[in-house]
């Protein structure tokens, strides 16, 4: 079966979230180009968006139809030359209202999985629950004779435990969009024991048309991604309770939070991306891998307990943050929630004496000043050759945190989750937005 061929019938599940909605997009666009080519006059482009709401399902299609109409508006001197052969076509706005079209008509929505029995290739993008998602693709498998491929969205899951669990015998791959999956450059690619080279192939094709950077990873719980960030949190809460010995945990936290943004040149601090991703999807992520970690325990109370107060944070619909560790006002940080205390402490009740115990500080680069400069090597060599000297708590916990970051990355690669050093920093410049790689020389 060609590329082609293979995208001719296509399912999205969970195509109504965070995840799907993009695998939706992009896939609808890739499958909309190739039916637009000459040669595929008249062939049938199928794109399944299954979901268990319809109203969520119609959130998407206007999602989609806001989003085509954008990704039009780019290629439109493009699409002339793809609609060259119809006269009725003039203004660009006509242009883009056919393309509009003939994308939205690939895109069938449903809450039917038997819609899912006819397709060639599985996008999965529904929550992280390993039986969940191994009983849906069992039932796929049984009731679809085209021997179908699945691309699970998986962020931690190991590929393997949902081929065998499934009986896919290798017609599966793991392809790990980031969050918005239309936006991030990155897709880690991971294949089960058994991936088939066919399967794996048509990932990297794929990839490519999408123009993607695949960083590979072997198949362990986490992988890159979720294997530095999940020990980078664990980390910044073993030094929140060393903290708390001399401050509040609200300090500790926004001291902890200051450090891991500012000090290290990231684009969110700790805390913050906790917030971003979700507590709960964070506890989640831990509670998947942690049974696959030998000699490891990938597990934070503290997470436990601010989910317990109902502590969550995540994004409304329109992309805006909620409020979790952090209270967000027009998305600043105003407040840090203290679980002692069950409230949020402001900001300005905090803040003077937090910084008064960290000490005086080289100042750091912006992250935004210096995150596309090419001249950024030289600036972060400066400015952490100050570091590695400075006195005072604050640079301690940075150098540490650094270090720490290093040794994350480099055990990485030790335990065979990533092929190279290269591969971890590419996750963590592409996947994170980080200004620089874990595994550098800065403070050596
Ligand atoms: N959010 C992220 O940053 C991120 C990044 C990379 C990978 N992932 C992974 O992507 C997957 C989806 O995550 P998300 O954040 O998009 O979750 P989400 O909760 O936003 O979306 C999940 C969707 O699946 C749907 N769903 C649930 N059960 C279903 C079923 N039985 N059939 C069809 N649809 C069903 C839900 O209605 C929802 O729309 C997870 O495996 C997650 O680990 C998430």
């Amino acid at each position: 079966m060609t590329y082609e061929e293979r995208l001719q019938h296509v399912s999205v599940l969970g195509a109504a979230g965070k995840m799907g909605s993009g695998i939706l997009l992009l896939t609808a666009v890739e499958m909309a180009d190739l039916s637009l080519k000459p040669g595929n006059k008249g062939k049938t482009f199928v794109l399944n968006a299954i979901d268990i709401s319809d109203e969520a399902l119609a959130g998407v299609m206007r999602y989609l139809r806001d989003q085509i109409l954008k990704i039009a508006e780019k290629k439109v001197a493009g699409l002339r030359t793809v609609y060259a052969e119809r006269r009725d076509l003039v203004d660009n706005d006509e242009i883009i209202s056919q393309y509009i079209f003939d994308v939205m008509n690939v895109v069938r929505p449903t809450t039917r999985m038997e819609s899912a029995y006819d397709s060639k290739m599985i996008f999965e993008a529904i929550k992280e629950d390993s039986a969940l998602k191994i009983k849906i693709f069992s039932q796929i498998n049984r009731n679809n004779s085209n021997q179908p491929w699945f691309f699970t969205n998986t962020s931690s899951i190991p590929i393997t435990v949902l081929d065998e669990g499934a009986g896919l015998n290798g017609r599966i791959i793991g392809f790990h969009f980031y969050n918005p999956p239309a936006v991030q450059k990155l897709v880690e690619v991971i294949r089960s024991k058994n991936t088939l080279d066919e399967v794996h192939e048509f990932a990297m094709a794929y990839a490519k048309n999408l123009r993607k950077i695949v960083v590979p990873a072997h198949d362990i719980a986490g992988f890159i991604g979720n294997g530095h960030f999940m020990r980078d949190i664990l980390y910044a809460v073993t030094e929140v309770h060393k903290l708390i010995k001399d401050m509040s945990v609200a300090e500790a936290i926004y001291a902890m939070n200051k450090i891991s943004q500012e000090y290290l040149v990231r684009p969110m601090g700790i805390f913050q991306l906790i917030d971003y991703v979700g507590v709960d999807v964070c506890s989640f992520i831990m509670f998947v891998m942690n049974p696959f970690t030998k000699d490891e325990e990938i597990h934070s109370p503290l997470l436990d307990k601010l989910m317990g107060l109902g502590i969550k944070g995540g994004q409304f619909s329109d992309g805006s943050q909620k409020d979790g560790i952090m209270k967000y006002e027009k998305g600043k940080i105003v407040a840090v929630y203290d679980p002692v205390e069950e409230a949020y402490i402001p900001i300005s009740r905090i803040q003077a004496r937090v910084e008064e115990k960290l000490g005086k500080m080289p100042a750091p680069p912006a992250w935004k000043a210096i995150v596309g400069n090419k001249a950024k090597d030289e600036v972060l060599k400066t400015y952490f050759a100050e570091v590695k000297t400075a006195p005072g708590l604050g640079a301690g916990l940075t150098r540490e945190y650094a270090k720490k970051s290093k040794d994350i990355g480099k055990h990485l690669v030790a335990c065979g989750v990533a092929f190279s050093d290269a591969d971890v920093n590419t996750v963590l410049l592409t996947g994170f937005f980080h200004a620089y790689g874990p595994i550098n020389e800065y403070l050596d």
